[in-house]
């Protein structure tokens, strides 16, 4: 079975064809970072109005490096939350006009069930359940039990700002530039995490906070004079960086342990970060399945594989299908 994903949520307009829930066919992501660098993050209706003008040519560019037609997709799959309603919209309306053209199955996928399903792409792990899911995006920290395909309970979620969110906010104090994860990451490798930061730890809950340890870094940065063109700067991102790991890791271990599941699912941009696959990997007793770093930040290859157990459990979308900007899972 070979079907057509679609995700316009953000930045990234993306188009993709798996087959058989696995197998990536073609894989193709516009992204607009560029656009948006130089105002710091996203700008939402700069980000839809590209979206229009992108989608068709990621479209087609995905159709012809799978050199398949048409009459081979049986399915399309497309994101319609959570997100940004315009580029939301731009997406779907799309993928209705193409199921619509070509007579075929729609389906609308969660955007945060679609980073979950990465990790069964271009594997030969099946999904084995229940398993714990750790999300971690621009917009999200959410702790998810999975108890089966499309059955989900939120356990924990951030008080304030998302993990993703929360690099993206340290790298402006350090004058490091958007998107932030990556900038953080890189600059960390010529630093040591020498720095005294706080650790939220919110015990006997599953929910996560980031925003007093972003405060204690602007304080730091304040404190120490730290200038983007100063040394120390890897040391501050290192100890930032080491900060967020510590939490995100403890916590997920912890939870694991607590709820008895057989492995857990890292996912989402942050989930790109090689510290924290690091520090899972040599200390987590269940074991983990984190998808390559291309599959981690926003892609369609995941709404596809995601709309392919959709398919196969018969949730199957109408032409009404709309977007829902603040769509959660569980
Ligand atoms: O999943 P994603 O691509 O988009 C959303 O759904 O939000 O996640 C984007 C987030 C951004 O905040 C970005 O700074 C962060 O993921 N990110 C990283 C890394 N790569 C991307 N954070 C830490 N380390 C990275 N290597
Ligand atoms: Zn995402």
């Amino acid at each position: 079975m070979r079907i057509l994903g679609i995700e316009t949520s953000c930045d990234e307009t993306a188009a993709s064809i798996v087959e058989d829930g696995s197998k990536i066919i073609s894989n193709i992501v516009a992204s607009q970072v560029d656009i948006h660098a130089r105002y710091g993050g996203v700008v939402p209706e700069i980000a839809s109005r590209q979206h229009i003008i992108t989608i068709i040519p990621v479209m087609d560019e995905a159709m012809s490096k799978a050199q398949i037609s048409w009459k081979d997709i049986d399915g399309i799959a497309v994101t319609y939350g959570p997100g940004l309603a315009g580029s939301l919209l731009v997406g779907v309306n799309v993928a209705k006009a193409m199921a619509l053209a070509q007579g075929l199955p729609i389906t609308g996928v969660n955007h945060l069930e679609a980073h979950i399903y990465a990790n069964w792409l271009e594997t030969e792990k099946s999904p084995f359940f229940p398993c714990l899911c750790l999300i971690v995006s621009g917009g999200h920290s959410d702790l998810v039990l999975m108890k089966g395909h499309g059955e989900f309970e939120k356990l924990g979620q951030t008080r304030d700002d998302a993990a993703g969110e929360a690099f993206d906010k340290a790298a402006r104090i350090l004058g490091l530039g958007y998107p932030g994860g990556p900038a953080i990451e890189q600059a960390a490798q010529s630093g040591i995490a020498r720095f005294a930061l706080p650790r939220a730890w919110l015990k006997g809950s599953y929910d996560f906070s980031f925003s007093g340890l972003k405060t204690a870094l602007w304080h730091l940065a304040q404190r120490e004079e730290i200038l983007p063109s100063d040394s120390r700067v890897g040391d501050a991102a290192a100890s930032f960086q080491s900060a967020v790991v510590d939490v995100l890791v403890s916590k997920t271990i912890k939870a694991a342990k607590e709820l008895g599941v057989g492995q857990i699912l890292l996912s989402g941009g942050v989930a790109a970060n090689k510290l924290l696959t690091e520090r899972f990997l040599n200390s987590s007793p269940t074991p983990i399945l984190v998808p390559p770093p291309y599959l981690c930040t926003d892609n369609a290859a995941m709404v596809a594989v995601c709309g392919y157990y959709h398919f196969q459990t018969g949730q199957i979308s109408g032409y009404d299908l709309d977007v829902v900007p603040s769509l959660g899972l569980g």
